[in-house]
């Protein structure tokens, strides 16, 4: 018997989510934004056009913002700012879709967004691996069809494993 653990034998806590459309995609995202607290990271992965940003708008709506939620570019880090219940905190939605290498990332402002006590929502996480902290929410998409699409959320960490557990609560009613 070999003592290794198998990285494909997914935890209990692992959150299967099948989306059927745009809409129930940013429901589940709401559903997570309303469990978020300040210091929570969420690192989203998955190929172009799978529903990262979306989600994200969908978890920005549950953190009570009314800002509007759009894919940073130029600046690669958009912040928002949580509604009242969550006591308006900073929510930094990043998007490294364009970096290349770790040595782009210093001047992104990714590890003060990281350091900070707000919320921090990555895209193309995989882009920065190095700096994701070990406690995190790994979310990742992908496609089944045309508006089909697998949403799958991995905690690491307790606070974490206790997140998905409360969000398979909700999201199934
Ligand atoms: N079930 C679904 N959930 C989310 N998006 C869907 C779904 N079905 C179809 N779509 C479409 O897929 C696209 C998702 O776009 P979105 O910008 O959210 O993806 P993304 O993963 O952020 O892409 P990128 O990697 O370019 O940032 C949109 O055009 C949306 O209308
Ligand atoms: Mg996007």
């Amino acid at each position: 018997m070999s003592g290794r653990s198998v990285s494909t034998v997914h935890s209990p806590h692992v959150l299967d989510f099948i989306s059927h459309s745009v809409a129930q995609t940013m429901r589940i995202g709401q559903r997570l934004g309303e469990l978020l607290r300040r210091g929570d990271v969420v690192a989203l992965r998955g190929d172009l056009g799978t529903g990262k940003t979306h989600l994200i708008k969908g978890i920005v709506l549950g953190l009570g913002s009314t800002d509007v939620v759009n894919s940073p570019s130029f600046v690669l880090i958009n912040q928002y700012r949580a509604g009242a219940q969550h006591g308006r905190m900073p929510i930094y939605h990043a998007d490294l879709y364009r970096i290349e290498r770790l040595a782009e990332l210093p001047g992104i402002g990714l590890e003060e967004a990281l350091d900070d006590d707000g919320v921090c929502l990555i895209e193309w996480a995989e882009r920065a691996e190095a700096l994701l902290p070990d406690e995190r929410l790994d979310v990742h998409l992908s496609h089944l069809s045309e508006t089909k699409r697998v949403v799958r959320f991995t905690p690491h960490g307790r606070r974490y494993e206790e997140l998905v557990d409360t969000l398979k609560k909700t999201a199934f009613t």
